[in-house]
């Protein structure tokens, strides 16, 4: 059994423990987020655009989200991994969510798919969960909508908007969600669904109210461009570090200093002799 699951993840809920997630694409970087000691790992569709460039999560499809879900999931023994049901993939049916999510779940061996929506996908989410499939719910400023919104745009402004997004955590959860993304929700609203609910919230752009936070990891790590959101606390700089590095091997490579005899198999290599009868024996264009 992984050391984060469900159960404990609820323990860590009911103690006040807070519960760390961060997105995570590819093996390598998913086995150092677990050697970190990180609770849970979001194979986000945010992919789109920190691994694909595109301007919005909207082209993701789910054999994409399947080959990046895949080597997470190869890299976590402990990690609690949830993958994102992409844009199109359980809006259409229950049966394309349940489907879907099943995929997910087999190929990627993930613990739980996430889907953004509030009451409006409590169907789907009833029918993932009734086939044993744990559900996170996203719901707040869901990216799959940006063309609704008009832009990424804090959701639950204002009285009306509030209770909306409080209905939603609600309907979600009596579909049978275990855990729920809260995005750009203003905080004491984050903390007032935090309280009133069982499902374990995780917070982006939501304040220190909720059980969690999750963070999208090339934000944290300053790979992300100059443009920083205001939810974001750039942890390091490693956008920078790796350009520089890039650029020592770009120099070390055009001055020859790279690679080094300590770099290469020169035990191996014949003697001179033979090397320069290959020379003579071959001293034409190539082969005849
Ligand atoms: O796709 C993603 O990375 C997400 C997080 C921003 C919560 O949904």
């Amino acid at each position: 059994m992984k050391r984060n699951n469900i159960a404990s993840l609820m323990e860590m809920k009911a103690r006040g423990e807070k519960i760390s997630q961060v997105t995570c694409y590819d093996y390598s970087t998913a086995r150092i987020a677990e050697a970190a000691g990180v609770n849970s790992i979001l194979v986000g569709d945010s992919l789109g655009m920190t691994m694909q460039g595109y301007e919005d999560t909207l082209p993701v499809t789910m054999d994409e989200m399947i080959v990046y879900g895949r080597s997470v999931g190869r890299a976590c023994r402990d990690t609690f991994v949830v993958v994102d049901m992409p844009f199109m993939s359980y809006q259409t049916s229950v049966e394309q969510a349940v489907e879907n999510a099943g995929r997910l779940m087999k190929e990627c061996r993930a613990n739980a798919v996430k889907l953004e929506g509030g009451k409006s996908v409590c169907p789907q989410i009833a029918a993932i969960v009734a086939c044993g499939i744990p559900v996170c719910a996203h719901i707040g400023m869901t990216p799959q909508s940006v063309n609704s919104y008009g832009g990424f745009k804090v959701q639950g402004k204002g009285e009306t908007e509030a209770r909306r997004v409080l209905e939603d955590a609600l309907a979600v959860e009596k579909a049978g969600a275990f855990m729920v993304v809260l995005e750009c929700v203003p905080p004491k609203l984050a903390a007032l669904i935090t309280k009133k609910t069982k499902m374990i919230t995780i917070g982006i752009g939501a304040g220190a109210g909720c059980d969690g936070q999750v963070l999208v990891y090339q934000d944290m790590f300053g790979m992300s461009g100059d443009f920083v959101p205001k939810f974001v606390r750039r942890f390091a700089e490693i956008g920078e570090q790796m350009k520089e590095t890039f650029g020592q091997y770009d120099r070390a490579v055009k001055a020859g200093t790279f690679p080094e005899e300590e770099h290469t198999y020169a035990k191996s290599d014949c003697s001179d002799e033979f090397l320069a009868m290959l020379d003579g024996e071959y001293s034409g264009e190539g082969l005849k």
